[in-house]
């Protein structure tokens, strides 16, 4: 997607060969007008998918995920990270682990939510090792439901998770794809041939 490969170089930070700071429209300042492009182009990459529902993960994939919900007409659903006040329900729940901050959380929804009946977009922000994905594909195994793909804001295609989830068979759409993060700059993968 473009205008999002143009606002990374823009307003993205590379604080180091693996980390990308987005604070300034994704992480925390939101551009809403960014979101409302990013949410159209996952609803017209997954238009013919039927899905019923958005699953993501508090907090930076609700921006992006309202927004294809918005345009696909569906309920967005986000996995908490905390224990809830009124999240008593029955829940089904993973355990996320993350390389980049060394802590284990546990991700839970409520079994009220998602159910066999629904196919599932996931969006998230960011895909590093694809653990938070995972934990959302094994929620959505417990739930039953027909998980449709992955839809992602930016991979960072020199780890290791596009390569797994693709590997275990899910298709991911993947708005920018960064081939590598050096001395400050950003490379997306097309640029590299
Ligand atoms: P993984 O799920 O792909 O294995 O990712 P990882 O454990 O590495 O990610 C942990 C957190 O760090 C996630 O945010 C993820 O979005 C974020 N993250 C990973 N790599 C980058 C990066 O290069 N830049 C930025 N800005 N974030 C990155 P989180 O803890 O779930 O936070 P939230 O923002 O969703 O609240
Ligand atoms: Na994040
Ligand atoms: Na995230």
């Amino acid at each position: 997607m473009e205008r999002l490969k143009q606002i990374i170089l823009a307003k993205g930070k590379v604080l180091s060969n693996t980390v990308l700071k987005v604070d300034a429209f994704l992480n925390h300042q939101i551009d809403p007008s960014l979101m409302e492009e990013i949410g159209k182009e996952f609803a017209d990459r997954f238009a013919d998918a039927g899905i019923t529902k958005i699953l993501t993960l508090e907090s930076s994939g609700i921006a992006p995920a309202v927004m294809a919900g918005l345009v696909l007409k569906v309920p967005v659903v986000f996995a908490r990270k905390r224990k809830s006040l009124t999240l008593t329900e029955h829940l089904y729940s993973a355990q996320v682990h993350s390389f980049t901050k060394q802590e284990t959380n546990e991700i839970s929804i409520s079994q009220s939510f998602i159910t066999q009946d629904d196919t599932v977009l996931i969006i998230d922000d960011f895909l590093a090792n694809g653990q938070a994905v995972f934990g959302l594909i094994d929620i959505l195994k417990q739930a039953k439901a027909t998980i449709a793909g992955i839809g992602i804001v930016i991979e960072k295609s020199f780890q290791d998770g596009g390569k797994s989830i693709r590997n275990a068979g899910y298709r991911v759409e993947s708005l920018a794809r960064i081939a590598h993060l050096s001395d400050g700059n950003v490379t997306f993968l097309e640029e590299e041939n």
